[in-house]
């Protein structure tokens, strides 16, 4: 496994256009363009008018498809600098910034930003098959809970894509093996198993033995992209129910305190921890984030305040163990972090640390919320004692950059997750709704809804009249529905 500290071997970069231009075809530029302009208006209304969901879902999809066919991008081009003493980088001039997918799906190639990389550089690695999507997902080169969900859907796509001609036996070998691989790649966040699953039920629908393997190709492509665009619609509903549970600090500007990496780079089109920040931020909300670094990883220093950085939202790295000395000053208004598995009871696996940041947050009365979609939902598992912890490699911890950080020898412990506790939980943001305890009846209400709400049949004419060009041929987005009423969920059941 490769660690942020140590070399990594070189990446193959991804060409430029066809045409050399970075940016890619010219014909596409306009439509990019009006799309990136679409999010960011489509975010700042959705943030100021409480009950926009709808139209959050809709344009949300449209926004991260324009930008999943972005051409690569080398650094210094469209908000792609890295962070230095510049500040953020230098997005194309007027159009919104703090968008950053980490991953683009080209035919038959998956485009990853190898996030162990950041923020030094912006280097792309390309996959094309399910072993290497495992690969890139085991060791990092794409991270975050959500993010790996969708990718893993793709890597499992991909697979029957260069099976199309096999025989059905054959085939369901290779399916169910690289499915293994992909499950197994990272133990702890449930997406990644959820995802895996739901590409195998559609396979298994589609015919597990069944001769045409140009039907289960793309039977599987269509799934794994309506679950990127539920994804993209899911977490841009969690970001507007987040925004306005968020607490008022009269003229002041709020103060966030946040662990790990929660922004596009964890989740694929839009934040959840991150992307409620970024609401607010794009909605004219003054905010300043405390950003924890996030050892051993740094996925707080690397790419938290790079995220921050350019989105344009004020920031302070903060080392992790700093977190006490800054609720205790009271500076912190709210604490807001992600979740990679949440237990039935509402127990919560997150990156570690985030579970003394919990306690440290009740001593100080300050509201802790842990944001996550229904994808972060495990009902299966009861409690926390049930979420198995990834042990992540020691040198991770005891190496930074090649350099020895303690003895050689040396002996650690290296837990990338912790569990948080359900009781020091002040709600759950979901996209159905930001929940409360008792979280167990909360939870099953919710996740009941979201099946109800995918039940539905997709409202392809509707969103077909907000796509314009782009979204002509596009999976349409789950139709707008009662998000809002679902906001402030009291757990009821
Ligand atoms: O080890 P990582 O970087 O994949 O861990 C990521 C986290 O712990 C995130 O907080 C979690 O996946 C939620 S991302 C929205």
């Amino acid at each position: 496994m490769t660690d942020p500290a140590r070399p990594v071997p070189p990446a193959q970069p991804v060409a430029d256009g066809p045409d050399g231009d970075p940016t890619g075809p010219s014909t596409d530029v306009g439509r990019r363009l009006f799309f990136r302009q679409l999010a960011g208006e489509m975010l700042q209304g959705a943030a100021t008018i409480v009950g926009m969901a709808e139209m959050l879902q809709r344009t949300s999809a449209e926004a991260a498809r324009s930008i999943l066919e972005e051409p690569g991008l080398p650094a210094g081009v469209a908000g792609t600098s890295v962070v230095g003493s510049s500040g953020a980088g230098a997005a194309l001039e007027g159009l919104p910034r703090g968008f950053r997918t980490p991953f683009r799906w080209e035919g038959d190639r998956l485009i990853l930003i190898d996030q162990r990389r950041l923020p030094e550089e912006i280097v792309e690695v390309e996959v094309r098959s399910a072993a290497e999507t495992a690969q890139a997902i085991r060791d990092m080169t794409v991270r975050g809970a959500p993010a790996i969900g969708q990718v893993a859907a793709i890597g499992l796509a991909m697979a029957a894509g260069r099976l199309r001609a096999s025989k059905p036996y054959a085939r369901r070998a290779t399916l169910h093996g690289a499915a293994n691989a992909l499950r197994n790649a990272r133990p702890t966040a449930v997406n990644l198993g959820g995802a895996v699953d739901r590409m195998l039920a559609r396979y298994e629908a589609l015919g597990e033995l069944s001769e045409d393997g140009d039907a289960i190709a793309d039977g599987m492509r269509a799934e794994a992209e309506a679950m990127v665009f539920e994804a993209t619609a899911d977490h841009g509903r969690l970001a507007e129910l987040g925004f306005v549970e968020l607490p008022e600090t009269g003229d002041r500007p709020l103060n966030v305190l946040t662990h790990c990496n929660t922004g596009p780079l964890a989740c694929g089109q839009f934040g959840t921890a991150l992307g409620i920040i970024q609401v607010a931020h794009h909605a004219g909300r003054p905010v300043h984030v405390y950003v924890d670094e996030t050892r051993p990883y740094l996925q707080g220093a690397r790419l938290t305040a790079w995220e921050l950085a350019q989105a344009g939202v004020p920031h302070t790295l903060l080392a992790d163990v700093a977190a006490g000395w800054v609720l205790g000053q009271g500076r912190v208004d709210v604490v807001l972090v992600g979740a990679d598995r949440i237990a039935a009871n509402g127990d919560t696996a997150n990156k570690v640390g985030t579970y003394p940041l919990a306690v440290l947050a009740a001593r100080h009365h300050v509201p802790f919320y842990v944001c996550a979609p229904m994808t972060s939902v495990d009902l299966a598992t009861p409690d926390g004692a049930g979420i198995k912890v990834e042990m992540r490699p020691p040198a991770e911890i005891t190496r930074f950059r090649g350099t020895p950080l303690a003895p050689r020898e040396t002996e650690a412990l290296n837990p990338a997750f912790d569990v948080t506790p359900a009781e020091l939980i002040t709600g759950i943001v979901t996209d159905e709704g930001v929940l409360r305890p008792p979280y167990e009846p909360a939870l099953a209400a919710a996740m009941e809804r979201s099946r109800l709400r995918r039940a539905r049949p997709p409202a392809v004419a509707h969103a077909a009249q907000h796509a314009g060009e782009a979204g002509a041929n596009a999976p349409g987005p789950t139709p707008p529905d009662d998000a809002a009423a679902g906001a402030n969920d009291q757990g009821a059941g």
